[in-house]
Order: structure tokens, then sequence, then C-alpha cells
């Protein structure tokens, strides 16, 4: 019998992408629950040929208002909660709201799960939460799971969407354990791909060199990053739901470290720009290197990074490339919008 799915949060950029490796096996009955925000509250036209394709379920609501979940079964044999608010340019505008719809969204799943019958749950959850690990304590990089989660400044807007990261995995191994369900939690690092959206430093880049900046400014050049391909992104996180510990925590990233000037000059490359670079200071509240240790994912799920940052990056930059040449408007401007008014 083909196993019960649940995305919550699936229309976003790794939800979709697992709704389709999902979707590809054939052995999933897939439901998709969002309120649309990333492409204005409406299901976008590549969202809608893979809900077709696939023959997924859709349930449109703002799961910030616990009544949103009465039109969910409650019975799906794995959740995947995916639901947040993401990106930078968010958390420094409406930190406030980063704190509301991500702990709502964290706790009236909980809620729900403790009234259902559910499997499995896997939280997502971030590098950033152990960033403050690595600056104050000059903890290990490669970093692995057991790091203390730390944030550098409880003030700091920046550090809201990594404090609500930090209650969900709390909240999701805690509730797990006393109300019988399973759950596995995946620290993600930097995952890139098409379709991530344009609050991501990937997109930015390419709008950047689209717009014809010259001299081009290298923000915080030596900072180091590992970029996670989607597809792999995506692989270890269903290998985590189906394969990893109760209780559990995994990094899922690629052990590729590399700077962020080598990042930009090889997407100047792939669009052309013969001109200068200027290094210019980074953005506060940046981490200087971040790069996580995969062995505990890989002893223990088989996962692997299989796509290199360059190939990767050939894919991701085409797509935008083209995307931009297609459309002149951009997605995202819901909640832009919302918190001008
Ligand atoms: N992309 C990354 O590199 C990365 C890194 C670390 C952690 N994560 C986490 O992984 C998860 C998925 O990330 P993503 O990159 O796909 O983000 P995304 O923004 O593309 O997807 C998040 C989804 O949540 C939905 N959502 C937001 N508010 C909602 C609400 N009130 N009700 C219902 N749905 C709502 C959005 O519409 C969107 O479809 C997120 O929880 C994110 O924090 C991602």
């Amino acid at each position: 019998m083909n196993k019960k799915v649940l995305l919550l949060g699936g229309a976003g950029f790794i939800g979709f992408n697992i709704a389709k490796f999902l979707g590809n096996k054939g052995t999933y009955d897939i439901s998709i629950a969002d309120n649309f925000f990333r492409a204005g509250g409406k299901i976008d036209e590549l969202l809608q040929q893979l809900v077709d394709k696939h023959n997924i379920q859709i349930f449109k609501g703002d799961f910030t208002q616990p009544n949103a979940f009465e039109q969910l079964a409650k019975d799906y044999d794995y959740v995947y909660m995916l639901a947040s608010v993401v990106g930078v340019d968010y958390v420094n505008k409406m930190p406030h709201e980063i704190i509301r719809i991500n702990t709502a969204l964290i706790y009236n799943t909980l809620e729900w799960l403790r009234h259902s019958k559910c499997g499995k749950v896997l939280f997502t959850s971030t590098s950033e939460c152990y960033a403050g690990a690595i600056e104050a304590f000059d903890y290990a990089i490669p970093t692995p799971e057991s790091v203390p989660l730390t944030i550098q400044d409880i003030g700091h807007p920046r550090f809201t969407y990594a404090v609500t990261k930090m209650l969900g995995e709390s909240g999701f191994i805690n509730y797990s354990r006393q109300l019988g369900f399973e759950c596995s939690i995946v620290r993600y690092h930097n995952v890139f791909g098409p379709r991530m959206g344009f609050k991501h430093v990937i997109p930015h880049i390419v709008q950047r060199f689209r717009n014809n900046e010259n001299p081009f400014k290298l923000y915080g050049h030596d900072q180091t990053r590992s970029f996670n391909y989607i597809d792999d992104a995506v692989e270890g996180t269903v290998l985590t739901m189906e394969k990893g510990g109760n209780g559990e925590v995994y990094h899922i990233g690629s052990m590729e470290e590399i700077t962020i000037e080598e990042l930009v000059k090889y997407t100047g490359e792939l669009l052309g720009f013969k001109d200068e670079y200027v290094y210019a200071p980074t953005y506060p509240g940046s981490v200087a290197r971040r790069c996580p240790d995969i062995t505990k994912a890989t002893k223990e799920l088989g996962y692997e990074a299989k796509v290199d940052w360059k190939t990767g990056l050939e894919k991701t930059v085409k797509w935008y490339n083209d995307y931009l040449d297609a459309n002149t408007e951009l997605h995202e401007s819901f909640y832009d919008n919302k918190n001008k008014s």
C-alpha cells in the first residue's frame, strides 16, 4: 500500500522537490499544505504541473491559525514539517513576524500531532542554530551534530530565525517522546538550486550581475560556505525520514567548503562578466566559516553529497538567467507588501 505523506510548507523550494522525488517513485500518496505566499497566495505554474502529474492533494491555509489543520487527515505515515518564513531579507525587515509565524507554525503542528495518529515527523532545522558556537567557542569545522546550539546576540534581528528553529528542534523531539510519534531532525546547510526563490545569496548575485553592477562588490569575500545541491538535499531528507533514528539530528549538506569569492567569480564567469571586482565588508551577524560534518548521515543513512558545487551552480545560474529573461515580475511580493502596510 502507498505511504501517505504530508508536506507542510510543501509549495516551497525544498518541499516542491521532495514532492517531485516522491511522486516519481510512485509509491506515495502526497498532500501539500501551504499558504502559497511565495507566489502571492497562488499555485505557480511549475507546482500546478507537478500536482496534476502526481495527483497531489492540496490544502490551502494559513497554518499559523490552528483551524487550518482541521482540513487535514489524521493518519499520515510521514509528515515533513517545512513550513517557515525563510531568508535574511525577511529576518531583517520583520523579525517580530518571524517569531510569530515560525513559532505558531511549530506549536500548531505539535498540537495537531497530539490529536493525530501520524507515524513519523521530520522537522527541518538549520545550520544557523550553531553559527554562534563557531564564532564564540572556536568549535570544530567541519561541524558535527553534537555542537552546542548557540546564538551570539539575543537582541539582533538576524537571530530570530535561528531561535525559532531551536524551539522547533526541542519541541519536536520532546513532544514525540511524550506523545508516541517518531521524529527526526535535519539541519540543512545552504541548499541551492533552481526555483529557490529570490531571497538567497545565489539568486541575489545573478540579479546583481544582470543589473550590470561594475565594479562588482565581493561582500565577505573570504567567508566560506558549503553549498548543498537540491537533489542531494532531497535525498538526504527522504533518507532521514525513512531511516533516521527516533529523536536524532542529522547534518545534511556538503563537505566541499568554498569561499564567497569563488562562488561569485564562477557565477560571473558563467554570466560572461569580464570587468572588475572589489572587496566589500561582510553583512553583520554573518558567520566567517561554515561546513557540516556529514559522517553521521553517511554512516547511518547512506547519505552522500553527489553534485559538486560547480555543476550545481551551472544548473542554477542557467535556470535563473532563463527565468529572468522570461519574467519581469518576481514572486515573493506577499510578505513584502504586507509589511509595508
Ligand atoms: N533552503 C535552505 O537552504 C534551508 C536552510 C536551512 C533550513 N531550511 C528550512 O527548510 C524548510 C524549507 O525551506 P525552503 O528553502 O523550501 O523554504 P521556502 O520558503 O521555499 O518554503 C517554506 C514554505 O512554507 C510556507 N509557509 C510559510 N508561512 C506559512 C503559513 N503561515 N502557512 C502555511 N505555509 C506557510 C511557504 O509558503 C513556503 O512554501 C524551512 O523550514 C527552512 O527554514 C532551509
